[in-house]
């Protein structure tokens, strides 16, 4: 039997995905070892390969088949635009991606003023202020810590995740408007959808009634 791969989003999703994993049998032990610096881990018996990778890079590993099946966040699927199948909301990781800034930008949010957008999600960001409000905008890339940009005048707005709201609080920012939501996808090479069919359908037939 050949493996079934699977590609993990490193971070606040992995825990979650291999406990959801654990749930039906699927145990990597090994991948839990604390300061491991192996990269990827077999379970000969059920024939099974796992490995941890850069979130934005789990839907290029399974666009190209080098995982057959991949656990990331839908923010990165929107934001990578692989050909891949999103089969899966397993109901973890939930969040929203939202338009948020000071106040004060509220109104020039409003007034479709020529605004910049700091984002670490630039095509989330143009398909919303393009596509969707048909307002033009400025889009600044960021990569990380982007609820700094309004505070130093980098940009007025900024488009990320809102899981709790504890970031913007503290740092005087709200929520001005919703992008969409968000949530942990199981996504599939769309060549692997047809030849391990059967075993695919099976993972997804167990995981069915574990998520909320
Ligand atoms: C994410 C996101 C927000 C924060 C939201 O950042 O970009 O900054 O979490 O969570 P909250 O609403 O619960 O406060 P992350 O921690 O991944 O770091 P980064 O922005 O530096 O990439």
């Amino acid at each position: 039997m050949e493996y079934l791969t699977f590609a993990l989003a490193k971070g606040r999703l992995a825990k979650k995905s291999l406990e959801l994993f654990e749930q039906i049998g699927i145990h990597m032990d090994e991948m839990k070892e604390p300061g491991t610096r192996k990269l990827i881990f077999v379970n000969e018996e059920l024939r099974i390969k796992m490995f941890l990778a850069k979130a934005s890079d789990v839907p290029t590993y399974v666009e190209y088949g080098a995982a057959d099946i991949g656990i990331v966040g839908k923010d990165t699927i929107l934001e990578e635009g692989r050909r891949l199948y999103e089969v899966m909301d397993l109901g973890f990781g939930k969040c929203r991606m939202c338009v948020c800034g000071p106040e004060s930008a509220r109104e020039r949010l409003k007034h479709q003023e020529l605004i910049r957008v700091a984002s670490k999600y630039p095509h989330i960001a143009k398909d919303y202020f393009y596509n969707k409000k048909h307002q033009t905008v400025e889009i600044i890339k960021l990569n990380g810590s982007v609820e700094l940009a309004p505070i130093v005048g980098l940009s007025e707005v900024i488009v990320d995740i809102v899981e709790t709201g504890s970031t913007l609080k503290e740092n005087g920012l709200k929520v001005l408007e919703e992008v969409c939501t968000l949530s942990a996808r199981m996504v599939v090479n769309q060549v692997s959808m047809k030849m391990e069919n059967e075993r695919i359908t099976d993972l997804l037939y167990q995981i069915k009634p574990l998520i909320g």
